[in-house]
């Protein structure tokens, strides 16, 4: 079942207008919320960012917290680990028009998925140019050059592409970067050129908790070649170690001893939302 507009239906009989400014223009944002334990992960942190990114398109959310946690509650089927997929665009305008429409409906769906588990022996990523829009801190559903590099990653034997602007290492094409340099574990800051992750909000969260120096400072292309250790972060694939960078190795070509400690730290914290 998903639900769409008002309405929980079997996906095969959701029906959108070919008039949708989302299928038109891509006018439309989206959020991925983990489910644990039929629980629904950092939801609070979720639904900010959701309202962060319909702000930042000029919009405002169409349902309250209490109906969105209806809706999910509707959706998540069983304690089996599981992701919901939540979209917004403008709706349906009666022609086709750059300008924002006013008094459109805006087209609300949401569907629960399983998530599938995450290779522990690590992954191989690729370095490719960051040719995304400016606003990259807005989660817009418009992803076609994360597609595109998405894409390229995989036809060059690698599952992602670490996005590289002006020689500094960005995020990944649907991750955020962490590296261990020098023993301390850095990402970029946050601003306008990346997404705001919750994972790496979570993982630098547990990082200070327990004392593991960390650090938000922008790193370059050659000194991340360097790195002790490489991760991606995100909801579905929460922290991966990448093993191999454009085919050399990192570190010592296995997920490393910090990477172990923070994997850790983030199965027990999704634990205590499984039996809490
Ligand atoms: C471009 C991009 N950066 C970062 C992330 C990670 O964000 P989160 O940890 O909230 O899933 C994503 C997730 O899909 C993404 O698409």
């Amino acid at each position: 079942m998903i639900y769409l507009n008002g309405s929980y239906m079997p996906v095969e009989e959701a029906k959108v207008s070919v008039l949708d400014r989302g299928f038109l223009f891509g006018d439309g944002v989206y959020e991925v919320i983990p489910v644990y334990g039929g629980r629904p992960f950092r939801l609070g942190e979720h639904l900010r960012r959701l309202d962060d990114s319909l702000r930042g398109i000029r919009m405002e959310s169409p349902l309250d917290d209490v109906q969105w946690l209806e809706v999910f509650r509707q959706l998540i089927d069983g304690t089996h680990d599981q992701y919901l997929y939540l979209q917004i665009t403008r709706g349906a305008a009666p022609k086709r028009d750059h300008a924002i429409p006013v008094g459109v409906k805006p087209t609300v769906f949401v569907m629960c998925s399983p998530i599938s588990p995450i290779p522990p022996e690590g992954v191989a990523a690729v370095t490719v140019p960051d040719i995304r829009w400016q606003w990259c801190h807005i989660k817009a559903i418009t992803l076609l050059s994360n597609v595109l590099l998405r894409q390229e990653a995989l036809d060059r034997g690698a599952i992602e592409g670490i996005l590289i602007r002006d020689g500094r290492v960005i995020e990944g094409a649907a991750s955020n970067v962490f590296a261990v340099l020098g023993g301390v574990l850095t990402t970029p800051p946050k601003s306008h050129e990346l997404l705001p992750g919750i994972t790496r909000d979570l993982v630098l969260e547990l990082a200070r908790a327990n004392r593991i120096p960390c650090e938000e400072r922008q790193m370059t292309l050659a000194e991340v070649r360097q790195a002790d250790e490489l991760w991606l972060t995100s909801s579905t694939r929460e922290i991966l170690p990448v093993i191999r960078l454009d085919e050399m190795p990192v570190g010592n070509g296995e997920p490393g001893p910090l990477w172990a400690r923070l994997h850790q730290l983030y199965q027990t914290y999704k634990q205590h939302l499984r039996n809490p």
